[in-house]
């Protein structure tokens, strides 16, 4: 069974990817309603949540956990997986959704930091993401790294996760997306090539993207991008892929009914979500 983690809803866009990509695989997932926004808080208090987190669904049973979360992935993730898994869970495995936008942006492969030459041409990308992301740099430092030539411009957007998250009617909602994609533009100074929503909340308004930037602007898609990666991944190891039904299991820490009544961006069978003892 593959676990599937964010803060809230937000990787409900990368579950839904992964189930379509996937549909032979079995999934949990946990959202941390209780907790969320993460994006705001300490690095120390996202650390020790994630973990926690982790800690459920593997002992729920789940061998592989997908942190469905720029925020999670981009303060917690090289720590937990360097200081913690090896000890806590040796043989499981924690994977993100930054490395794969990562390579998908710069055409690099993660474990390539500084390649002699790069293809990626001169382009500059808008970065949505959480204060937390924005601030951790991540994003625009390992695509220098790999792609010195792509340009990203950073757009913190604070007070949009909890908006999703409580179901903000279309008219505040547009209005708060136009205000960050206009202060994007003006700070990119010319026409970007491309946008990234990085923070899985994003997909789920990615409409009130598109209608508030030029058409030109390509909207970068890092569920179909990560559950293209994961995939592959499964492939090279065959022994987190194990054969199920396509069950999908939602769980949160915060109360099923608040959530439920929430997440009325989502398709019906990913709205049914669980309280939370998993085990
Ligand atoms: N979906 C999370 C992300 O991708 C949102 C984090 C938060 O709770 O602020 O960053």
């Amino acid at each position: 069974m593959i676990g599937v983690f964010d803060s809230g809803s937000g990787g409900l866009t990368i579950l839904e990817a992964l189930h379509r990509r996937m549909p032979d695989q079995d999934f949990l997932y946990l959202g941390d309603h209780a907790n969320a926004p993460y994006g705001h808080r300490s690095n120390e208090k996202i650390v020790e949540m994630t973990r926690e987190a982790i800690s459920t669904l593997f002992d729920a049973g789940c061998t592989l956990v997908v942190l469905a979360c720029n925020t999670a992935a981009a303060v917690a993730l090289r720590t937990l997986q360097q200081k913690w898994l090896p000890h806590a869970y040796p043989g499981r495995r924690i994977l993100g959704v930054l490395v794969p936008m990562v390579e998908a942006i710069t055409g690099v492969p993660w474990a390539q930091e500084h390649p002699a030459r790069t293809s990626a041409r001169p382009k500059t990308i808008l970065l949505f993401a959480t204060q937390k992301t924005v601030k951790s740099g991540a994003y625009v430092e390992e695509v220098k790294k790999r792609a010195p030539t792509i340009r990203l411009v950073q757009k913190a957007c604070p007070g949009l996760v909890d908006a999703i998250e409580g179901g903000t009617g279309p008219k505040p909602l547009a209005g708060l997306i136009e205000g960050y994609v206009e202060e994007a533009l003006h700070e990119a100074g010319g026409l970007p090539d491309a946008a990234l929503l990085g923070c899985t909340h994003f997909p789920l308004v990615r409409s009130y993207f598109e209608a508030a930037m030029p058409e030109s602007i390509e909207i970068l898609s890092q569920p179909d991008v990560v559950a293209a990666s994961l995939e592959d991944y499964l492939k090279r190891h065959s022994e987190f892929r194990k054969k199920g039904s396509g069950r999908i299991r939602l769980m949160t820490t915060g109360r099923p009914e608040d959530v439920n009544l929430a997440d009325s961006y989502l398709p019906p069978h990913l709205c049914h979500f669980e309280g939370g003892t998993v085990l």
